[in-house]
């Protein structure tokens, strides 16, 4: 079998960019000590309606900050309409009582995977008043296309 010089070159290179690239991979990772992320919050779906902050769910305004509480079941999410200021980071902590859905805000880097047994935390500062649109982007039964709520910022 002959092999063009051109192929040859490009083979070469292909496979030396691969060695190269996952060497740096390789070492960075362990140089820096990566490892799986950790702090992971669990919560057993069967008690979310028995323990706080999730028997309340809602917005809890901290002063500098506010945290809202958001479980997510087929095929709504409670609150369903809530408000939270303008211009203050707002950090959204949100948990599911059934099977997977999302916790997705139109137009906004909050786009969250509502995972049994899972708290799922996100963290948005809103930069414009209005009303914005929140959706369950994982399909998740008959009626996931009806599953939304609404956040208004003011
Ligand atoms: Cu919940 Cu799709």
């Amino acid at each position: 079998m002959t092999i063009h010089r051109y192929e040859k070159i490009w083979l070469t290179f292909g496979i030396g960019a691969l060695i190269v690239f996952l060497s740096i991979l390789g070492f960075t990772a362990f140089a820096e000590g990566h490892t799986p992320p950790g702090g992971v919050l669990t919560i057993d779906p069967q008690l979310i309606d028995t323990v706080a902050p999730w028997n309340a769910p809602g917005v809890y305004d901290r002063g500098e900050r506010v945290d809202v509480y958001i479980v997510g079941q087929v095929f709504a999410f409670n609150p369903n309409r809530f408000e939270v200021p303008v211009g203050k980071p707002v950090t959204f902590h949100a948990v599911t009582k059934d099977v997977v859905h999302s916790f997705t805000i139109v137009g906004t880097t909050v786009n969250m995977m509502l995972i049994p047994g899972y708290v799922n935390q996100a963290t948005y500062t809103f930069k414009e008043p209005g009303s914005y649109l929140i959706l369950c982007n994982e399909y998740c039964g008959a009626g996931h296309q009806v599953m939304q709520a609404e956040v208004i910022v003011r």
